[in-house]
């Protein structure tokens, strides 16, 4: 679904809006009562990554999109239900800390191996189908971290092709584990990661690939089960996509129907499902995720939808005007529009620590609605545009993923809220969201316009939350924003955010022969592909000149602008 994937030349396809039509006609055929629940994408294809814990278990998930496979990330533990519900083509086994022989290690669950279905383990899940199916797993001479270079092995004589590792998997589907190099050439740079390797293969298995440190970097049998010790999912891999794409296309034989079409067509006849006779309020933010959510609420419920937008005093300088402006202009949605900054403020006062600031600003927001709810008569049902990661950062139905921050959309909700969730892009990505957004005719401001978070300039001040200060910060955060947006066309559509961030420290400073004491200003900019991680933005130090001199000339109290060269990790994004 994203750009990248159009250039898969191998599987055949159509215009989203002709795969659109042919999808919504066979799924109303099939259409379960209105007000049972439906889950997951049924119709679509999809892939199964069982997560052991590796830092990069998100980008695998995020590759197998690109490709146009819907896929889902759970515990490497979830129940076979969980996962039949899915109907998966195939598993991915994500790499992991843990070593086979530690005590209590995670180890592949039955169902998987016993699928009969193509299986990817990579590096930890290489080294768990070794140990699983028979192989043996050992200690490395040494930790291999960082770059190699592996070679992919030539059939040892003629008969190869027919020999039993290379032949037809199944009845006759012409499957081969080495198609996973396809395409690709006889050497290839990987990112490697790990401790242990594969010393012994598993019986039906060869080596498909050895690197200097290991005669066997891939392992296959012809079940279409491979292994990979490195990590075709990191950037560093150069052919990783082409890799996945493979065991994608010409191992579990996919189709590639994960598109922004089909996505907005399962979730309109989805939301219509839940919705039934119902009445949904959409909580606009004014960013890309609620948007795209109250838009296919929209198309699904129609009138039955009514989207609230909530001052929360928290938002940058002219934002209620330009999101009331762009909503109803553009949108033409019913849109309430809610002053409650008093009252989130005066909740705020006196807080500085920054997860209770986050659950005060979602406790207020869903209190707020509630309210609202009761003024609109008969309300069933919330929907908000919770995304992928925020739900995979706050370890909200994944028990591997460490909480890092409670995000207000996720873990902030009260437990005795009475609305209904409706979360229709609960499971993409931000760039998915984009398409998505596109597709539905969304205006390029709203698709594009930058992530800013739920609880809004709260956690961009450091401390408590004043009403002044609030006021330092936008003027602040103008100044950064527009600076960058004048600098070159396209330097912000480049960064995934830019924003400034009112410190809790104050220096000594001087101004027309005076001395100053003045508040520290910090600007982050960072150039992410999701949230997930982020690496700081090399911004042109002319630009960085401009911003600090007109930050301390303009705004009154800021004596002093620095730079935030911090990447996710170690640091997060936002900082509380
Ligand atoms: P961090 O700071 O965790 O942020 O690296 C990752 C991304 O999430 C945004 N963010 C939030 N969004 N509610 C939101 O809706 C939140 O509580 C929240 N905290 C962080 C942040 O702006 C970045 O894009």
């Amino acid at each position: 679904m994203t750009a990248g994937m159009r250039s898969v030349t191998d599987h055949p396809k159509t215009s989203d809006d002709v795969e659109v039509g042919a999808y919504l006609g066979t799924a109303l055929v099939d259409t379960p009562p209105r007000g049972t629940r439906a889950h997951g994408p049924k119709s679509l294809e999809s892939i199964v990554i069982l997560d052991f814990g590796s830092q990069f278990s998100m980008n695998i998930a995020r590759r197998v999109r690109e490709c146009n496979v819907y896929c889902e990330l759970l515990p490497f533990d979830a129940p076979r239900e969980e996962v039949e519900r899915l109907n998966p083509r195939g598993f991915i086994l994500s790499g992991g800390p843990a070593s086979v022989y530690d005590e209590g290690a995670p180890l592949a669950p039955d169902y998987v191996l016993q699928s009969g279905l193509p299986v990817l383990g990579i590096c930890y899940g290489m080294q768990l189908l070794a140990h699983q199916l028979g192989g043996r797993v050992a200690p490395s001479g040494q930790r291999e971290y960082g770059p190699a270079i592996i070679h992919t092995n030539t059939p040892a004589h003629p008969d190869e092709a027919a020999s039993p590792l290379s032949r037809e998997v199944g009845e006759g589907t012409g499957v081969r584990a080495g198609d996973i190099f396809a395409g690709l050439p006889a050497s290839l740079p990987v990112w490697m990661s790990h401790g242990d390797r594969v010393v012994e293969l598993p019986p039906g298995f060869r080596s498909l690939a050895h690197s200097d440190n290991s005669p066997v970097a891939v392992m296959g049998n012809d079940k279409a089960i491979v292994g990979l010790q490195f990590h075709p999912e990191v950037v560093h891999t150069q052919h990783g996509k082409a890799i996945v794409e493979n065991f994608l296309y010409r191992l579990c034989r996919c189709r590639g129907d994960w598109t922004a079409g089909n996505f907005i067509a399962d979730s309109i006849l989805r939301v219509w499902q839940q919705v039934g006779e119902g009445r949904v309020l959409c909580a606009l933010s004014g960013g890309v995720d609620s948007a795209v959510t109250a838009a296919l609420v929209h198309k699904a419920v129609g009138d039955q939808l009514v989207c609230i937008f909530v001052n929360n005093g928290l938002l940058r300088r002219e934002e209620p005007e330009r999101v009331q402006d762009t909503f109803r202009r553009h949108l033409k949605m019913n849109l309430v529009y809610v002053d409650a900054a008093d009252r989130f403020l005066d909740r705020l006062a006196g807080v500085s620590d920054p997860e209770e600031k986050r659950t005060i600003v979602g406790e207020t927001f869903i209190r707020v609605f509630e309210e609202e709810a009761d003024k609109l008569g008969r309300v069933d049902f919330i929907a908000q545009g919770t995304t992928y990661p925020d739900v995979i950062e706050s370890a909200v139905g994944h028990n591997a993923a460490a909480k890092i921050k409670t995000h207000h959309n996720v873990g902030g909700l009260p437990k005795d809220m009475r609305l209904q969730l409706i979360e229709p892009v609960r499971n993409l990505f931000k760039d998915e969201v984009r398409q998505v957004g596109l597709k539905l005719g969304l205006p390029k401001e709203i698709v594009f316009r930058r992530t800013f978070p739920g609880p809004g300039l709260a956690i961009r001040i450091i401390g408590e939350v004043t009403r002044g200060k609030l006021e330092t910060l936008r003027s602040c955060d103008w100044i950064v924003v527009d600076e960058v947006k004048r600098w070159k066309r396209g330097l912000y559509l480049k960064l995934w955010q830019v924003f400034a961030i009112l410190t809790d420290s104050r220096s000594v400073g001087v101004m027309g022969d005076s001395r100053t004491y003045g508040h520290v200003v910090a600007v982050r900019a960072v150039m992410a592909e999701d949230a997930m991680t982020a690496d700081w933005a090399r911004l042109p130090y002319d630009l960085l000149a401009r911003i600090a001199s007109r930050i301390t000339n303009e705004v009154p109290g800021v004596n002093r602008v620095v730079y935030d060269i911090t990447s996710k990790p170690p640091g997060t994004i936002e900082w509380e």
